[in-house]
């Protein structure tokens, strides 16, 4: 009884979460690019929550959706009540398989805007030119968040986006890089609520976030990371 209520918790949520949520990148995508198509890309899909909402927010022409649904590092990280899973379980091959059903399903109405790459970033990075998208969002694979940024950086035009998730206190690792990027790079950082992106050529500003999130604060918290 528990889990039939709990499916379909999940399903009504699943159904009204794009007209009422519009999470903080593809919001800022909303307000300020959304008066031409746009190219993108998603690192990391799974069961397709937020490919549905940069879908139905966002003026997209076509939207490359790269994940390999494929068992990795015996994966344990989240609570995923859809999957049946709480802290410490193991995903399985199967869970793979249903989340990629989940999100062909769900997505199903935008079938002409999208492409499934079932493959893993970095194997299916050199299949994009160069300047080929208008954003990149990158939610996949944690520790390859630094490969991930290098390799799709040069993937966006000019003026164009890309972020991800992951850039917060509990996720110290993927913010040290994010952080060192925009060093490296000369970028702004910009981000709210775990979300973070950069404008290409927008150069850097200790205005971490834009929100009054300054470099001392994740400065310490990397020195905690380490220490
Ligand atoms: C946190 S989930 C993505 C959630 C999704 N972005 C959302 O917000 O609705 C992470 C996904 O990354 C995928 N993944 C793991 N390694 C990957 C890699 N190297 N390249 C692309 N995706 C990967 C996993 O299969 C999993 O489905």
């Amino acid at each position: 009884m528990i889990k039939k209520t709990k499916t379909i918790y999940y399903a009504v949520r699943d159904i009204i979460s794009p007209k009422h949520q519009r999470r903080p990148f593809v919001n800022f995508i909303f307000n300020t690019m959304n008066n031409r198509e746009l190219v993108g890309c998603e690192i990391g899909v799974k069961y397709g929550n937020h490919a549905l909402q940069m879908l139905y927010n966002l003026n997209i022409k076509k939207l490359y959706l790269i994940d390999p649904y494929l068992d990795y590092e015996n994966y344990t990280m989240n609570k995923d009540q859809v999957a049946g899973k709480y802290w410490g379980d193991v995903y399985t091959q199967d869970d793979y398989d249903n989340a990629f059903d989940i999100a062909k399903n769900k997505l199903k109405k935008y079938k002409d805007k999208i492409v499934f790459v079932r493959k893993k970033s970095l194997d299916a990075v050199d299949s994009f030119d160069d300047d080929f998208f208008d954003f990149v969002f990158i939610d996949g694979n944690q520790k390859l968040m630094m490969e991930d940024l290098k390799s799709y950086y040069p993937k966006i035009r000019e003026n164009s986006i890309i972020g991800g998730h992951d850039f917060d206190g509990e996720y110290m690792s993927t913010s040290k890089c994010i952080i060192d990027f925009a060093e490296a790079k000369n970028l702004k950082l910009h981000g709210f609520y775990r979300e973070w992106w950069f404008i290409k050529g927008e150069p850097y500003n200790e205005d971490y976030l834009g929100s009054g999130v300054t470099k001392e604060y994740y400065d310490g918290m990397i020195a905690r990371l380490k220490g």
